[in-house]
């Protein structure tokens, strides 16, 4: 493939850490994004000069206003930036208040209490959208960080028009509420949304003006920390001063390991996907019939309970090792080590569905969080996944600063063997402690070929992001799929528990339906994830955004 070396001189650039200098080599841009407005402005960024982190800056702040389910200054999340000189993890998950305790979910005799977790003040964890984009800006930001806030203080402010798949999700959230008698205030701001209509959000655009004037400090400190902090106190809630202006976004290596001639580049602790999808990709390979006649038919039957198998384990590991890296010792290495994946991979039985019970840790013995991929001309990349956890999160508005808390907390386990929201476990590793982060599943992943970017990819799902991640890359790598076929392709999802249970997309072939019935799986037909992907062969761009959603994907000659 051709490549362009071009003299590049770019006066606004010449701070940026990432590689916007002369004699850069300049390929295609694309932007893979979860709606409409979050890909103009990113795209507008991109051929302003600016490069993929400030891209991704400016979506993040216009997906606070215009993906309200899942977009966020109310959150946290995780962006995985590829230069050509580094590679960074910017963890901006949420973190436990200081007053947040092991216990806090459950009652006197030990039960976990119903929801208390997932809606209400008490659900949240301390934001940290804001730091990350802060740290995102300084380390790699190349136009000025205003510059970056502005098209998301025009959209609050201005309105923007809503999309009827929005529409949907509120009203469909309205009657969830109710129906539960969950007393949230989230009908209060949100349930004027209709479809078509244009919807403002001032006060959301004050707050993302103090953010575009004062940085970090716009929301950590001064104005808008009082009121979250008021509004705490009044609620009941834990969230103080000291919470808010001790939350640091943290800068982490990357997971980077070889595969198939590829340099993955995935996400570390606490994120759980990075080792989850290295663990099954590993697996996948030593299983798989190798290539020819009796290799894998993409979604066979054969394929799906193959990769259902080595899920059971890659969740077991998940339950019982993996959590917060500052807090409790999790065992990377040993987890991603090639003879312990061997042994691990061993037991699997290609033709049959091996027990639940016999499955345990190896080693010693509605949904919305929202992601998109972007890659600018000079070859940097970002994968950015961002959540408040559940669809509109903890369906509380912080009524003075108008934007919606998270309900990140059930991420955490509130009791060894008591399933979150997502149906996952956990236990010691992922207890609740103060200014702890929670486990997370969110996976931003990039692979590299001979040290280019080759793919971008990332999901929302809680536990099942897992699967769309590695599923998606395998479409690509081992299946050939166009980025438009490898989004929309149908994905299935095992983890453990419930017991011989796989969730799918519809679309699978009925005789691999009926197949793996009579094996013993019983089949849950509900989607899950919307993956926003990226391919790059030598400087082409592919880019696919899930059309279940209501993204738009991007490239940019
Ligand atoms: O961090 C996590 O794993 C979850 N809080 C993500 C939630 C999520 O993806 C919800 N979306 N569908």
């Amino acid at each position: 493939m051709y490549k362009r070396i071009i003299t590049f001189v770019s006066l606004i650039c010449i701070s940026a850490t990432i590689s916007t200098t002369a004699f850069a080599v300049e390929q295609q841009a694309g932007v893979a994004m979860p709606d409409s407005y979050s890909a103009d402005v990113a795209a507008s960024i991109l051929s302003k000069g600016g490069n993929a982190v400030d891209a991704a800056i400016a979506a993040q702040f216009v997906l606070a206003v215009t993906l309200p389910e899942a977009g966020n200054i109310g959150g946290g999340g995780f962006m995985l930036v590829h230069t050509d000189k580094q590679d960074d993890f910017i963890d901006y998950r949420e973190v436990a208040p200081l007053k947040g305790h092991r216990d806090m979910y459950l009652d006197d005799k030990g039960n976990v209490i119903d929801n208390k977790s997932v809606f209400g003040v008490l659900s949240a964890g301390v934001p940290g959208t804001v730091a990350g984009m802060w740290l995102a800006h300084k380390k790699y930001g190349s136009l000025p960080w205003k510059s970056l806030l502005e098209p998301a203080v025009v959209l609050a402010e201005k309105g923007f028009v809503v999309h009827p798949k929005l529409a949907k999700n509120v009203s469909w959230y309205l009657d969830y509420l109710q129906k539960k008698d969950i007393k949230v205030n989230f009908a209060e701001f949100f349930g004027a949304m209709k479809a078509g209509e244009v919807f403002k959000q001032p006060v959301l655009a004050s707050s993302l003006q103090r953010i575009r004037d004062e940085g970090s400090d716009g929301f950590y400190k001064g104005k808008t920390a009082d009121i979250i902090v008021n509004f705490m106190k009044q609620q009941g809630g834990l969230i103080s001063h000291q919470d808010l202006a001790q939350y640091q976004a943290v800068s982490r290596k990357p997971i980077s390991q070889p595969w198939q001639g590829y340099q993955v580049l995935t996400s570390p602790p606490p994120s759980s996907g990075g080792i989850a999808i290295l663990q099954w990709l590993n697996m996948y390979q030593q299983l798989a019939p190798s290539k020819g006649e009796a290799a894998l038919v993409h979604n066979s039957k054969e394929y799906v309970h193959l990769l259902s198998e080595i899920g059971k384990r890659v969740f077991a590991d998940r339950a019982d090792y993996l959590g917060d890296p500052d807090f409790y010792p999790v065992p990377v290495k040993q987890l991603l080590d090639e003879n312990y994946l061997k042994k691990r991979a061993g037991d699997v039985d290609l033709l049959a569905i091996s027990t639940t019970e016999q499955v345990k840790p190896g080693l010693y013995e509605s949904e919305d969080t929202t992601h998109f991929s972007i890659v600018d001309k000079w070859g940097n990349a970002v994968a950015n996944t961002t959540t408040i956890n559940l669809t509109f999160g903890s369906g509380v508005v912080v009524p003075e600063a108008g934007f919606i808390l998270n309900d990140e907390m059930d991420d955490f386990s509130a009791k060894p063997g008591v399933a979150n929201a997502f149906g996952a476990l956990g236990g010691k590793a992922n207890e609740i402690q103060p200014r702890k982060r929670m486990l997370s599943s969110m996976t931003p992943t990039i692979l590299l070929k001979d040290k280019q970017v080759a793919l971008v990819t990332g999901s929302p799902g809680g536990t099942t992001i897992i699967s769309s991640v590695y599923q998606s890359i395998l479409n690509v790598t081992e299946f050939g799929m166009s980025a438009d076929e490898a989004v929309n392709s149908p994905r299935f999802h095992h983890q453990l528990y419930p017991e011989n249970v796989i969730r799918h997309h519809s679309g699978l072939k009925s005789e691999d339906k009926k197949a793996l019935q009579q094996m013993g799986y019983t089949l849950d037909n509900r989607h899950f994830g919307d993956v926003h992907l990226i391919i790059n062969e030598n400087g082409k761009l592919d880019a696919g955004s899930e059309a279940h959603g209501r993204g738009k994907a991007l490239v940019l000659r």
